[in-house]
């Protein structure tokens, strides 16, 4: 019975590392499903125009913050995160840049 054990253990170890990786792997794969079923907030076409209507001019193009913080680029937006809450206070608007930033691709 314990000799069994022993051979057991490192099975289920093995076991269990293969399961990580596969999760890993299915990951990346629910990614590619959710932008191509846009399930998931798109940037370019969901989140953006939310700062472009009401945070112009200053975080756009030309405006006197866009170096530091351009609201056209989703990186800034994954940066800031729930500081932007601080300015939106939409609660519908809140709920789409929150299901945004949980997209565990969000570069
Ligand atoms: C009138 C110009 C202007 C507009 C419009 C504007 N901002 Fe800003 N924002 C600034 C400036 C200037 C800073 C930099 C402040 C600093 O460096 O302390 C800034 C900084 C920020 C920061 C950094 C963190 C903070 O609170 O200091 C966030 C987040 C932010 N803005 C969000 C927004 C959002 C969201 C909108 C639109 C709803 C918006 N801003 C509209 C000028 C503007």
């Amino acid at each position: 019975m314990r000799g069994l054990l022993i051979l057991l253990l490192p099975t289920l170890a093995f076991a269990g590392c293969q399961m990580a990786k596969s999760q890993v792997h299915t990951a990346g794969a629910t990614i590619k499903l959710d932008s191509s079923s846009n399930k998931k907030p798109d940037f370019e076409t969901e989140i953006k125009p939310i700062f472009a209507a009401r945070c112009q001019p200053c975080h756009f193009q030309g405006g006197k913050v866009y170096d530091k913080m351009p609201f056209d680029k989703a990186e800034t937006i994954t940066r800031l995160g729930t500081k932007l809450f601080t300015r939106i206070k939409d609660e519908k608007e809140r709920r789409l840049i929150r299901e945004f930033l949980d997209q565990p691709t969000a570069p």
